[in-house]
């Protein structure tokens, strides 16, 4: 490995072109500052004035959450002597103040920046990155990422550490809630529209805050989607689908790069100077900030290439981690190494440059409050219904819905009649705001049960029983509630609880169960051996089912499940994934039908865990399984089928939809000429409703082996009942290339496979040569 890995750096700067997805979303980057030699000279001057001391402060991120913390006092004289140079966590204007106020009083007022885990909304929460993938609406994503630095900014913020880009094919891994699922291209458009919407024209802007892409690189990529685990991965794979969409964020302007937790090819990402040198600023022309994450430096040592705190500083520091996410170790070591001549000057003022440029372009150094304002602006009450986004909410929720399955019409269901609505989640509104809910507040968010009972008013009797605990196993329990209250238990037995949930369906016309994971157990720190139900709620659904009354699950959770024998007994199934503060409500105009469901799948789900990897673009294999003809000596399992329970892009909508074959503008395509694709959508049902019309490219034959498919483009349409609409795609030689085995970028001459369809399993196919 270690030869490929000094092979690289120069088959890479080889490479005809960078790994990016270029889009209309990628194509410029957000405004640059308007005059960088002043920017420049100025930085020349303050740093001229800086004591080394000042400088290795500035490398210093510290968190401070809110609450009682001893340490304030400490913490205070630390800004005022100039060793802190950014807070994360702080997050109202009040507590910011205090803080800044501090900075003000150091020898440079040296302002800090205040940071924060902007996932999916500040006060507003929107839905998680699965469900905003779900959408495939850049408007829409983009509008939640506007809302977000609004609302983060009225709050004194200027950074938050998002978009998370990392591309999974793992649901075991609990983080596949925060990303955008396991596709490039989709996941690329997501990055660069929310870091263009949180930064706008201006990053200095009051309503601006700077975007900072994360995990670089490749964290999704964990091994058995154990959380930190290690990554291993061919250059071919990591350049052709795992980078692209943080150089889309980085193209699309992000003022920060996040490192990895995690090793590449069994070099830290933290101490990887290849990775955050030769291909982010080298190849990819990065010049914000670099920041490690928590604790990372130190983990080096756990890591097993770095002797102690100092030798991992060391590593840090000359690999080009520019600020160190809540540690000691650049405060404690970079001095001491600086003076051994362990590490150069020129490493430590290129890192303090790269903190006091992105404070520059903040508009820090004009006005150090402008985002926080004064004390008379502060609001009188933070948690104020009049700061939330309640209309964006609900509109994009709704949005990211996926319908999988409405056998016999069971959805929508009539506004009338008795509904039992069962399960953990249904009144729970700590889980629809999903993991990193920011100052989301719970108790402004509608649960399932209070957005049916608002949609209904008296006009349908609504009953209620929790009938299973989201997870009876005690030591699970105890694991998920460890640093937060996740799981609230009833003491009842689960017997009782099934008992009462079947005496309540008895009662009802159809029973609406909403069941999945908590909040936390699709987070940080939370993979899976199994993407199953826990067994309390599979218990209860077995119960229910056998009451005979019609079964609508309304599913939430943050990552694919296996639904095998949900899928099978349910007469309707709905993913809702964490839908945020306006969930209930978004959930229940889809149930009611007072908005058809329009979401897709942006990753695979498995039929069972032991399927994992399964996703979309795999290669075809020597021997490719063929469900027409099936043979023993294929690429196969042999107790279960190949394919997935639902396919990526796939999602229901309460009208139907039909696909015309493809047609092409010509057949044969020359070196940087174009390629019209066409298809016409009908809505052949009899309600107006949306679809995603998906475009697959395929290389059947190139000098290696390419994915059996892969989204090149995709539109969203809105089609009245009856209507056809042409959609048109426009295909270049981008769309054609890739990395070859020396890692040149480009298309290959030959034949074409157009898939188009919607989803990436029912598609129409075309096909043309490139000459
Ligand atoms: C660790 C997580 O990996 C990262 O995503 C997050 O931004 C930081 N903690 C800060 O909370």
């Amino acid at each position: 490995m270690k030869k490929l890995r000094l092979l690289l750096p120069l088959l890479i700067a080889l490479a005809a072109a960078p790994a990016t997805a270029q889009t209309s979303d990628t194509a410029s980057a957000a405004a640059p500052v308007r005059n960088q030699a002043a920017r420049e000279a100025f930085l020349d001057r303050l740093m001229q004035r800086m004591t080394v001391d000042e400088k290795i402060g500035q490398l210093r991120l510290v968190s401070v959450p809110a609450g009682a913390n001893p340490d304030k006092p400490r913490l205070l004289a630390d800004i005022r002597a100039g060793r802190a140079g950014a807070i994360f966590n702080t997050v109202t204007p009040h507590d910011i103040r205090v803080l800044q106020d501090a900075a003000m009083q150091s020898r440079l007022k040296i302002p800090l920046f205040f940071a924060y885990d902007v996932i999916h909304g500040q006060r507003t929460i929107f839905p998680i990155g699965m469900g905003l993938a779900s959408t495939w609406n850049m408007d829409a994503i983009r509008q939640t990422g506007r809302i977000s630095a609004i609302e983060a900014s009225a709050d004194g913020l200027d950074m938050t550490w998002s978009p998370m880009v990392d591309i999974s094919r793992d649901p075991r891994w609990g983080r596949t809630s925060e990303g955008f699922g396991e596709d490039t291209y989709l996941t690329s458009r997501i990055g660069a529209a929310l870091v263009r919407a949180y930064q706008g024209d201006d990053p200095a802007a009051r309503g601006s805050i700077m975007a900072v892409v994360k995990h670089f690189a490749a964290y999704g990529a964990v091994e058995g989607g154990r959380d930190y685990n290690t990554v291993d991965m061919s250059p071919q794979r990591l350049f052709q689908d795992y980078l692209p969409p943080y150089k889309a964020a980085v193209d699309a302007g992000a003022a920060g790069v996040m490192i990895a937790l995690n090793a590449l090819n069994g070099v830290p990402a933290t101490g990887d100077k290849w990775l955050l040198q030769d291909v982010l600023r080298k190849q990819w022309g990065f010049k914000g900030i670099t920041i490690s994450d928590h604790g990372a430096i130190l983990e080096m040592i756990k890591h097993g290439v770095a002797a102690d705190g100092r030798d991992a500083s060391r590593l840090a520091i000359t690999a080009g981690a520019d600020m160190s996410m809540s540690d000691t170790m650049y405060g404690e070591n970079l001095r001491p190494l600086l003076d051994s001549g362990r590490v150069r000057m020129a490493d430590i003022d290129r890192a303090t440059r790269d903190v006091l440029r992105v404070k520059y372009d903040l508009g820090l150094f004009q006005d150090a409050y402008r985002r926080i304002g004064s004390p008379q602006d502060d609001p009188p009450d933070i948690n104020a219904e009049s700061r939330l986004h309640r209309g964006a909410a609900r509109s994009v929720a709704r949005e990211s819905l996926v319908l999988l399955k409405n056998q016999g019409d069971a959805l929508p269901l009539k506004k009338q009649g008795t509904i039992a609505v069962i399960g953990p989640l249904a009144k729970s509104q700590r889980d629809i705001m999903g993991n990193w809910s920011a100052a989301g507040q719970a108790d402004q968010a509608v649960s399932v049960f209070q957005g049916m009972a608002n949609a209904l008013g008296d006009r349908a009797r609504l009953l209620y029983a929790k009938g299973a605990n989201v997870i009876d196993d005690p030591e699970i329990v105890k694991y998920l509630n460890l640093y937060e209250q996740d799981v609230e238990v009833d003491p009842r037995t689960p017997a009782q609880l099934v008992d009462e949930a079947v005496a309540t369906a008895r009662q009802a016309d159809v029973v609406v169960a909403v069941v999945g994971e908590s909040q936390g157990m699709a987070h940080e720190a939370s993979s899976r051996t199994d993407i199953v139900l826990p067994e309390s709620q599979a218990r209860l659904l077995r119960a229910l089912k056998a009451t005979g009354k019609p079964l609508v699950l309304v599913l939430m959770n943050g990552r694919p499940l296996s639904l095998v024998w949900e899928s099978e007994n349910a007469d309707a199934m709905l993913e809702t994934w964490f839908a945020g503060t306006e969930g209930g409500n978004a959930i229940a105009d889809v149930l009611f039908g007072d908005y058809n469901p329009s979401g897709k799948l942006p990753m695979t789900f498995p039929r069972s865990v032991g399927q994992i990897p399964l996703y979309y673009n795999h290669l075809n294999t020597g021997r490719p399984f063929d469900p027409q003809n099936p043979d023993k000596y294929t690429s196969r399992y042999f107790d279960a089928p190949n394919g997935p329970l639902f396919p990526f892009g796939y999602g229901l909508s309460y009208t139907t939809f039909g696909v015309s074959d493809v047609t092409l503008s010509r057949t044969s395509m020359p070196r940087g000429g174009k390629v019209e694709a066409s298809v016409t959508v009908t809505n052949t049902g009899t309600r107006d409703g949306a679809t995603v019309v998906q475009l697959y490219i395929q290389d059947p034959v190139a000098s290696i082996s390419r994915p059996v498919k892969e989204l090149k483009h995709f539109q969203k349409v809105l089609l009245k009942a009856g209507e056809s609409r042409q959609v048109s795609f426009t295909i270049d030689e981008k769309d054609l290339s890739f990395y070859n085995a020396q890692l040149q970028y480009g298309a290959e001459p030959g034949l074409f496979n157009v898939y188009i369809g919607l989803d990436s399993q029912d598609v129409k196919r075309g096909s043309f040569t490139l000459r």
